[in-house]
């Protein structure tokens, strides 16, 4: 079990304090300048990927105090205490093991006495022949027409990270189109279930809980559609659930046989590599899913071997902190130079900001230091239209993650060094700005000088990955996931569970049922004024 540590009272920290004050107004100009093997030093090769994070406001010694910090507060064993299945969620009393369902090796797991990568491999063999049938065509519709379309409905990590891995590999997709409801708007459920022919739809069902209201109420409606759609009435093929509650997905009336398994040991902003990434397999055919598990494998591999000094989530996680907690820059970008990524910020935003948003240290205390960094972006070069300028001559500082891609899939060239050579020119940018010798040779008037002045010290990191394979972005994401890791356990906070989203959740149903009786009880005046609004202005329209 890890132990209680507050991090900003380990000798690391205090270290690292007085190191922030040499580093503070130092210029990432002047250490490129000075430092002529910063990038041999400062990046790491592994596997297709090449991640550069020189143009960081750092020094060799901050990365040494870093990694102190990582080994004072006991990382390496933490890091073996996650893939080994300990409790680690302790406010749930759970394991946290979403590496295991990427685990094809034959050494145990064992979990409450039981080898859970049994469990994980019979489902892994249920997604595999249902996708084979659903992909062939054996397995059809209850009018025997083949299936042409899926409808996914989940909300939260039963929905982002399955919608955003669909949408990422879109060059491997097969012929049946994939369409997600998360969201509890009628406007948008039947607007696309007008598009859509129930004889050759497939819902999947996907929430852990089998309670979530959203997920529910949308289920019921898609199931009128079904009925209301089929001639013969019984829709049994056409609806499969995944949920670690099989009674209530039974009760919802989804034949047994039919539901497919997720475990309390997985997390549901973890969870696209268990059953709950079904629609994917459906999408891309099961050996590309497999493919995707096990690039997400080889990141594990790599966070549990490699020293931590060549370790890239180790790096990422711990240059963070250095930002999150010296420097005290609140948020962070992320941008993809790659279309099909364009859902991979939301879904980090959900994997980052539930896992660590959070105020209490893993004794129940408040802590006295920062924790989750607030996560956000968009595809580059679209971000560069949009927010971009605030990096560049804005008053906040956000370091930003830059994703791009070696090789494109088209055979087209031309466009990808376009895409590209943003990609690098804005990093430039970002770390040399435009003043001394580049300002003075700017041909304009001088009154306009200052404004076209860019003092440059932004930092970033570089991910340049060969590839948008199933199995590159399996790492990627994992990346992500053991960044997150890494930094709660840092935080000394816990970081699998979400109690705060599950108030909000209470305090919706009550105010649902007293929209449904047209009888507002007692809210602070605020929220009573809205809602007597919100009544009296539906009675009316
Ligand atoms: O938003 C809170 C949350 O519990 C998420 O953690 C989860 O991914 C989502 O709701 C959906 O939950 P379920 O899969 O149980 O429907």
């Amino acid at each position: 079990m890890f132990r209680n540590t507050n991090p900003s009272g380990t000798l690391a920290w205090h270290n690292l304090r007085n190191h922030f004050e040499e580093m503070e107004y130092v210029k990432m100009q002047d250490l490129f300048e000075s430092q002529t093997d910063r990038v041999a030093k400062m990046h790491v090769s592994w596997n297709d990927f090449l991640f550069d994070y020189s143009k960081n406001k750092i020094t060799d010694k901050t990365i040494t105090l870093l990694l102190d910090l990582a080994r004072e507060m006991g990382l390496p064993s933490a890091i073996e205490s996650l893939f080994q299945g300990d409790k680690i969620n302790l406010t749930e009393n759970r394991s946290v093991l979403h590496t295991a369902l990427r685990d094809f090796s034959d050494q145990p797991i064992v979990v409450d006495g039981k080898n859970v990568l049994e469990e994980i491999k019979d489902a892994r063999n249920r997604i595999k022949n249902f996708s084979n049938a659903f992909t062939s065509g054996a397995f059809k519709g209850s009018t025997a027409k083949t299936f042409t379309d899926v409808i996914n409905i989940g909300i939260g990590g039963s929905d982002l990270g399955p919608r955003m891995v669909v949408n990422a590999l879109e060059c491997y997709r097969n012929a049946v189109q994939v369409h997600f409801i998360s969201n509890v708007d009628d406007d948008h459920t039947e607007s696309l279930l007008r598009k859509l022919d129930p004889e050759t739809t497939l819902v999947i069902v996907v929430s852990k809980t089998f309670t979530t209201q959203e997920t529910i109420q949308n289920a019921q409606k898609v199931k009128k559609w079904l009925l209301e759609g089929i001639a013969d009435s019984s829709c049994e093929n056409h609806f499969v659930a995944v949920s670690s509650n099989v009674d209530e997905a039974v009760k919802f009336g989804i034949s047994q046989n039919n539901v497919f398994p997720m475990w309390d040991y997985v997390g549901g902003r973890f969870s696209l590599w268990s059953s709950v990434g079904l629609s994917i397999s459906l999408a891309v055919g099961y050996d590309n899913f497999e493919k995707l598990l096990k690039g997400a494998n080889q990141m594990d591999q790599h966070l549990k071997t490699a020293p931590l000094e060549k370790n890239i989530p180790v790096l990422m996680a711990m240059l963070s902190i250095w930002y999150n907690n010296f420097y005290g820059y609140e948020t962070e970008a992320l941008v993809p130079y790659c279309q099909f990524l364009e859902k991979f910020p939301a879904h980090l935003q959900q994997m980052i900001m539930e896992s660590n948003g959070k105020n209490r240290n893993r004794d129940g205390y408040p802590v006295n230091y920062q924790t989750g960094t607030i996560i956000w972006g968009e595809v580059g070069v679209n971000a560069q239209h949009a927010f971009f300028q605030l990096f560049h001559q804005g008053t906040k500082i956000i370091p930003v993650d830059f994703i791009g891609f070696v090789k494109p899939f088209s055979k087209e060239k031309g466009n990808h060094d376009i895409l590209m050579s943003n990609f690098f020119g804005q990093t430039e940018a970002l770390l040399n700005g435009k003043v001394g010798v580049n300002y003075q040779s700017d041909a304009a008037p001088d009154f306009l000088k200052p404004y076209k002045e860019f003092a440059g010290n932004k930092p970033t990191n570089t991910l340049l990955i060969d590839q948008l394979t199933p199995e590159s972005l399996g790492s990627l994401i994992a990346l992500y996931e053991h960044k997150v890791f890494i930094q709660g356990f840092i935080w000394n906070i816990f970081s699998f569970d979400q109690f705060g989203v599950e108030y909000g959740k209470k305090l919706a149903s009550s105010i649902q049922s007293e929209l449904k009786m047209q009888q507002i009880d007692r809210h602070d005046s605020s929220t009573q004024f809205l809602l007597e609004y919100y009544l009296s202005k539906r009675e009316l329209l």
